[in-house]
């Protein structure tokens, strides 16, 4: 059986954190605060926009959750400054653990795709920039679909797109609410626990498996498949 490999982007391939050095020189110590709140608030943008049905482009939740931090920590960027940490956004880098590994996969029998909220104009420009764009076979983004994760329609698309089928595919992501969706939608997936301190919900769906990094990726889902 020919396993396919959904990697999550943002958070799981991408960090989300990398604006911290450039919120420094604008909010001092309130960089990493800051950071987590914007993102914080851009996830629950895209989670209100997919319940109410009515969906604007990940970009858009990501600069109005922008708008909304600069709010509540009372702050006010010009538009330059505004504009250039949009910007930033959209060539943040990869973790490290990110190339080598997607390198050593592609290499191997597993099939990988990108899979994420970002539309695809987006995901093209963010993963040639971190230089791994070409480690996929394709970059699929919920924007065809008008709606965000974890809409398990968007999970469905992601089988229909790959032409594969859920016990053929799994999802690889460090948010747990994707985790979580993905299982929920008939596919398997390992939560990528980046940081020791990072909590999976208590809910009664688990992960499939559980890696630290993706260095032992591989090794852990090759193991699994033989052993069911
Ligand atoms: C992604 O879809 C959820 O932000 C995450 O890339």
């Amino acid at each position: 059986m020919t396993v396919t490999l959904a990697f999550d982007v943002y958070g799981t391939l991408i960090d989300t954190h990398g604006v911290v050095t450039a919120l420094q020189a604008l909010v001092g110590e309130k960089a990493q605060d800051f950071s987590q709140t914007w993102r914080d608030k851009q996830l629950e943008y895209s989670f209100r926009r997919g319940l109410m049905q009515n969906y604007v482009n990940f970009a858009t939740c990501t600069s109005q959750a922008l708008d909304y931090t600069c709010a509540y920590y009372q702050v006010d960027f010009s538009e330059k400054q505004r504009a250039s940490l949009l910007g930033i956004y959209k060539v943040l880098p990869a973790f490290k653990d990110v190339k080598e590994t997607l390198l050593q996969l592609k290499a191997t029998d597993f099939r990988l795709f990108a899979f994420s909220n970002g539309s695809s104009d987006a995901l093209e420009e963010l993963l040639t920039a971190a230089g791994i764009r070409d480690c996929f076979l394709g970059v699929i983004s919920v924007d065809d679909l008008k709606s965000f994760k974890p809409n398990p329609g968007v999970y469905s698309y992601f089988l229909r797109k790959s032409e594969t089928t859920g016990n053929c595919a799994w999802l690889i992501s460090s948010n747990p609410f994707d985790v979580i969706g993905a299982i929920s939608a008939g596919m398997k997936s390992a939560w990528v626990q980046r940081s020791p301190t990072a909590i999976f919900d208590p809910w009664e769906i688990k992960p499939t498996l559980i890696v630290k990094s993706l260095t032992k990726l591989s090794e852990k889902i090759t193991a699994w498949e033989a052993v069911t």
